[in-house]
């Protein structure tokens, strides 16, 4: 009996529906008499073990309620998986752009750029990860580093010293584009997003790739995912490096892709464009239109991606998918009171009782 209970305990692998039934049988007569109380959570304390036990259990008891609806175990655990990096790839590049935007009606920089005398326009900016919050790092002549090729900032480059550096999105790392700006001189990085990126870093700047739909993307963070699927449009994101290159050495932003290029282009044309201020977004002014346009898409596709974590095939009513939701709920609601701190919370409470191996992934990008 402890050897059932042990093999239980990890993945359902289980050879025959036969063993699966038997094990059902033994789980449901070890509830009834709370010998189980070991896999539950334990209540107190929020450690990293409490939760990934609490997590285990909501999955052993969601195979439990899989293996009941007549599943083969292995491939309903195939299934599963295929079903988890399948919505990665559709599911996970929507949530990551709602909740950005989300964070980014308090986080985003408005930068007011001239672009020569009499006009000015602003743009509005999402600070990398490690951005210093120091404002001043962005006031000052905007530079390029060159056409084509050059564009991107990953090879050498020359550019007047303590310039802006403004180079597009693509071909290599944020942090080799911030190593180049730095041996360039540069004052600070600011990168525009470029169709480009939406290829596999490893296949970007490959002579007869096409730019059309049906391309591979990739969704950068998502450790597991890769395989083919349909484009994605990437809007801006949060830059960050991975954490054992360590910190990144200038402080960068993302500018969308239409802005970068126009600045780009002014440039070109002799103009000398330059960030004259740097204001910060205001939660108040965007939250509104946030609640009434974006967040029926979020939770659309947090319910679709909270639905594709469950064991079985069609039981809706398994405890991790029931978990799901009520943080979904949760954070809801937070939305829709405008509560910023409880925003994060419960965004992060959900993100936790995603499948921990195959269905978490990270909010930012590392190219
Ligand atoms: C892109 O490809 C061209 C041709 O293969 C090469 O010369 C160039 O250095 C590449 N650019 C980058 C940024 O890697
Ligand atoms: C900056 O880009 C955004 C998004 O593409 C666009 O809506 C906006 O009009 C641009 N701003 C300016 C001043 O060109």
């Amino acid at each position: 009996m402890a050897k059932h209970v042990a093999h239980a305990r990890s993945r359902p692998r289980l050879p025959t529906l036969a063993v699966a039934l038997l094990l059902v049988a033994i789980f449901r007569g070890l509830r009834a008499t709370s010998a189980l109380a070991w896999l539950a959570p334990p209540g107190g304390d929020e450690t990293a073990e409490s939760r990934s036990t609490g997590r285990r259990f909501l999955l052993q008891e969601s195979a439990v309620a899989g293996t009941a609806a007549f599943w083969m175990p292995e491939e309903a655990q195939a299934f599963r998986q295929d079903r988890i990096f399948n919505a990665k790839q559709t599911l996970v590049p929507k949530i990551r752009k709602y909740y950005q935007k989300l964070e980014g009606l308090r986080d985003d920089l408005i930068l007011q750029v001239e672009i020569e005398a009499g006009n000015r326009v602003e743009y509005q900016a999402r600070p990398a990860d490690w951005y210093s919050g120091l404002d001043g790092r962005f006031d000052g002549f905007l530079s390029f580093p060159g056409v084509q090729d050059a564009r991107f900032g990953c090879n050498p480059y020359t550019i007047k010293p303590g310039s802006v550096v403004l180079v597009a999105r693509g071909i290599c790392t944020f942090q080799q584009k911030v190593q180049m700006a730095k041996a360039a001189g540069a004052k600070s990085i600011i990168v525009f997003d470029e169709r480009m990126s939406k290829a596999p870093l490893e296949q970007q700047n490959r002579t007869g790739r096409v730019t059309s739909k049906g391309i591979q993307s990739w969704s950068a963070g998502d450790a597991l995912s890769g395989a083919a699927t349909v484009p994605i449009e990437r809007g801006m994101t949060i830059m960050s490096v991975p954490a054992e290159l360590g910190k990144a050495e200038l402080d960068g932003a993302m500018i969308p892709r239409a802005n970068g290029t126009s600045v780009v282009e002014a440039i070109q044309n002799g103009l000398t464009p330059r960030v004259l201020d740097v204001k910060r977004s205001k939660f108040e002014d965007g939250i509104d239109k946030f609640i009434k346009k974006d967040l029926p898409k979020l939770m659309t596709a947090m319910e679709g991606y909270s639905l594709i974590q469950r064991v079985s095939k069609a039981d809706m009513s398994e405890p991790i998918v029931a978990q799901l939701k009520a943080d979904r709920l949760e954070f809801e609601q937070a939305v829709k009171n405008r509560d910023y701190a409880e925003i994060r919370r419960t965004f992060k409470e959900w993100n936790g009782h995603l499948d921990s191996e195959i269905g978490t992934w990270e909010l930012a990008e590392t190219f």
